[in-house]
């Protein structure tokens, strides 16, 4: 249950957040939003570096690699922090029901990821090649968790 008590602590400190800030009485959480969006933010940010490795856009390097899977490792180890109960809606968030209604599958998704990339940045794939299937193996979470996990508004 590490997802809910780390959940329990970021409430907490939202909260006393809120305090400090005023809000007025019953305004939704929206710091852990805000910092769940900031890191997959950061995800955007590492895919398209990746993107542009593998159509040779920008050159490929084996430490560029190592970042891009880092960086993602983190988010990853992170994510899980910001779902409080209180932050279902507002801020624009695009965390669908299904994060709290089937909170095992979203943790065993996380879980996924969280192994996918620690496996990646340990990987060193020696070439573009390498990197591209490396890369399609993590880009699977993406895509899978977007789809149980996200509704994307736009
Ligand atoms: C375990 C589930 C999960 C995985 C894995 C995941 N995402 Fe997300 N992603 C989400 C959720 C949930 C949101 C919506 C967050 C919100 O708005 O509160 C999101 C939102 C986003 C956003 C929009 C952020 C914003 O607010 O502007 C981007 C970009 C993104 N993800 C990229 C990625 C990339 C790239 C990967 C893979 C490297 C990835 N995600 C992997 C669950 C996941």
């Amino acid at each position: 249950m590490r997802l809910f008590r780390l959940s329990a602590a970021a409430a907490a400190i939202a909260i006393s957040a809120t305090a400090l800030s005023s809000l007025p009485a019953g305004a939704q959480n929206d710091s852990p939003i805000e910092q769940r969006q900031k890191l997959m933010k950061e995800n955007g940010k590492s895919a398209k570096a990746a993107v542009q490795m593998i159509k040779g856009e920008a050159e490929y390097s084996p430490e560029k690699a190592k970042e891009v899977f880092t960086s993602m490792h983190e988010v990853a180890m992170k994510f899980g922090d910001y779902f409080p109960q209180d932050s279902k809606t507002g801020h624009k968030t695009e965390a669908a029901p299904a994060i709290w209604d089937k909170p095992e599958e979203f943790k065993a998704a996380l879980a996924k990821f969280q192994e996918d990339t620690a496996a990646a940045m340990d990987s060193a794939p020696a070439d573009r090649q390498a990197f591209q299937q490396v890369f399609g193996k993590v880009a699977q979470n993406c895509k899978s968790c977007h789809e149980d996990f996200r509704v994307e508004k736009d």
